[in-house]
């Protein structure tokens, strides 16, 4: 077993490897282990009870593969399920909803957010609440086709446009009747970043598009670091950005078809994908 640092990230799908990307760059001497419950996704149109269970599932099984610190790269999880998390495990738990509010508050000038998400975490309400606690109101926008859409590898597709423009259109709309005046847009779902060349196209162009992958990475640093969980040569190495970030540091797990996951997973991570293991974590 190597001395590396072992970092878990979990997600529903391909949506998590977006944090995992910015995360690579951020803790450059970690193993990561990587689960896509690519079989049971989407779970954004699922239950809490059901959510709780998958989630956990994944947690425990990436626990077994030695993992010491875990991150939930999945806004839903993090929004209905962290407690179960934190419960089931005995690493540290870092989820992504707190670190997308904190960002939101620093840039928001109106102090309306306008926050795209799954239904799930919608109905959660966990991004109104953390961003109340930022001093800023969140109008909560459900956007139940696009991780389907997304995970099909439509991102630049008519369709996703039409859908998206459908989806602002509305949330515009309800922002006006509710008195709000949101100067950005929060991704509030992993996969969402995929949509940023479709988003800045179709979103007025005042409005600033802020996605939670690079600060939850950034999270992820600073709490390892106030864990005294680096190496001090590791945060050296860090600031010298000595090594290139690098997939051959990762081991993925996939619940469903390898080739999709290589694939549609490499577009999300910037880099090919080699080593992914199909795994069954129950159903
Ligand atoms: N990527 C996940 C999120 O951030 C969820 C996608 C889904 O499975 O619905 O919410």
């Amino acid at each position: 077993m190597s001395a590396a640092l072992r970092i878990g990230v979990f997600d529903s799908g391909f949506g998590g490897l977006t944090v995992l990307r910015e995360l690579l760059p951020q803790v450059p001497q970690a193993e990561f282990f990587y689960v896509g419950d690519t079989a049971r996704l989407p779970y954004g149109s699922k239950s809490r009870a059901t959510i709780a269970r998958y989630a956990v599932e994944s947690a425990q099984f990436l626990v077994a593969q030695g993992i010491e610190y875990l991150v939930i790269a999945c806004n839903t999880a993090s929004a209905l399920a962290i407690e179960e998390i934190r419960a089931a495990v005995r690493v540290p738990v870092l989820g992504v909803i707190e670190t997308g509010a904190a960002s939101a508050a620093a840039i928001s000038r109106s102090r309306d957010v306008l926050v795209l998400a799954t239904d799930a975490t919608v109905q959660s309400h966990a991004y109104a609440q953390a961003c109340a606690q930022h001093g800023l109101r969140a109008l909560e926008k459900a956007c139940p086709l696009l991780v389907p859409l997304i995970e099909e590898g439509w991102t630049e597709h008519p369709v996703t446009a039409e859908v998206l423009r459908i989806y602002l259109h509305e949330a515009l709309e309800q922002a006006q009747a509710a008195q709000m005046q949101p100067d950005t847009v929060l991704l509030g779902c992993t996969h969402y970043p995929l949509l940023r060349p479709l988003l800045e196209r179709t979103l007025p162009v005042s409005m600033r598009i802020l996605d939670s992958a690079a600060t939850t990475a950034e999270s992820v640093h600073r709490d390892l670091q106030a864990r005294s969980m680096l190496p001090a040569q590791v945060i050296t190495r860090l600031h010298a950005a000595a090594e290139a970030p690098s997939a051959s540091r990762c081991h993925f797990y996939a619940t469903d078809s390898i080739e999709k996951f290589q694939r549609l997973g490499s577009r999300f991570l910037g880099q090919a994908m080699h080593s992914v293991t199909l795994m069954d974590i129950g159903g």
